[in-house]
């Protein structure tokens, strides 16, 4: 299932050991376990489309179940594995930064913000249904994440940690995280940005839910060491930066039909972005010095199994959409 671009070349010296040792790719065998999982857990999560206001529940079923790469709940299993946390147990939270993610995609698609028709290979949410209930479907897609975490019974955590989960992702949602960096994005049409407003704005817009993708499950493990979080969530800041610079440069380099979103939008709406800022190669050595840093962070986490981060930290850099 892992259908994006797999990084079988120029692998990291651990990953390309655990090639070798093994015949059949398990770590993209793994990355597709956690993709079937975390599609089940979403269809189970949103409501019936048989349930009334039934239009709604289509729109908020559509906008979630149409095919993402599902990178963050990848990102939220894989740091799973790292703390030994039991996969079922983190579900929840896997689901509930998926569902973000899909709304904050409705509302990016939107007319009043960067006004496009196609996402995920398929038509936009506000496209296939209507503006209102585009709208509306975000609205009721992210009260959705917050009553996942609060109800799901499989997240073993105490109710001081639940809390905790909520507040952590509240912040990477909210104006100073996700919602801020949409509001910085749209204010900077038309302008010339620095590279380090350009970065400000990338580690809010995408970064931040990234970056709790990777600490909530951290919160959720059993006996966690401070350090072993500060270096995660060290991996989640520079993979999360790396994420959007990519996808800067895809919009620039790929096509319409291999990103399932039309190319090249970014140009055409005078957005300030990465390549478009410093260029194509300097962006391209900013992944690649992110991911290197991201990796040298996981070191910290000693023998842990961190070779399930460390292949989606490269998913991540090489992705082709
Ligand atoms: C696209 O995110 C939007 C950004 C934050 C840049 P993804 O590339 O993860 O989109 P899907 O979920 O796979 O469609
Ligand atoms: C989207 O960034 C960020 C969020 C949705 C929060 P982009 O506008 O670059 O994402 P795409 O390129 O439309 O997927
Ligand atoms: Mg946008
Ligand atoms: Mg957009
Ligand atoms: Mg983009």
């Amino acid at each position: 299932m892992v259908n994006w671009n797999s990084p079988s070349s120029n692998l990291t010296s651990k990953c390309r050991q655990a090639f070798k040792q093994m015949n059949n790719d398990p770590l993209k065998q793994r990355i597709s376990h956690y993709q079937q999982r975390i599609e089940k857990a979403l269809d189970q999560w949103l409501p019936s489309p048989l349930t009334h206001p039934t239009r709604l529940h289509e729109a908020m079923r559509y906008a979630v179940l149409n095919g993402g790469k599902r990178i963050r709940p990848i990102l939220t299993y894989a740091t799973g594995e790292a703390l030994n946390i039991p996969l079922e147990n983190l579900d929840g939270i896997a689901s509930a930064v998926e569902i973000i993610h899909s709304y904050s995609l409705v509302h990016d698609d939107l007319p009043a913000m960067d006004d496009d028709d196609l996402r995920r290979g398929v038509a936009t949410c506000h496209t296939a249904f209507d503006e209102a209930t585009a709208i509306l479907a975000g609205d009721a897609l992210q009260a959705l994440s917050f009553y996942v975490i609060t109800h799901d019974q499989k997240l073993a955590v105490d109710h001081s940690v639940r809390l905790q989960i909520i507040e952590k992702l509240a912040l990477a949602c909210g104006s100073r995280g996700m919602a801020g960096g949409q509001a910085i994005d749209l204010s900077s049409v038309g302008q010339t940005l620095n590279v380090m407003q350009l970065e400000d704005m990338h580690i809010h817009k995408t970064g931040a839910l990234i970056r709790a993708s990777i600490s909530l499950a951290a919160l959720a493990a059993p006996n966690p060491d401070a350090n072993e979080l500060v270096s995660l969530d060290h991996f989640g800041k520079c993979i999360g930066l790396a994420f959007q610079i990519h996808d800067d440069i895809l919009d620039e380099i790929s096509d319409t039909e291999t990103l399932g979103k039309t190319h090249g939008t970014d140009r055409a709406k005078n957005k300030p972005t990465y390549p478009s800022i410093v260029g194509l190669q300097v962006s391209k050595q900013r992944t690649q010095d992110l991911y290197q840093e991201a990796i040298e962070s996981l070191q910290s986490l000693g023998s842990r199994n961190t070779e399930y981060l460390h292949y989606i930290a490269e998913l991540i850099v090489k992705r082709n959409h």
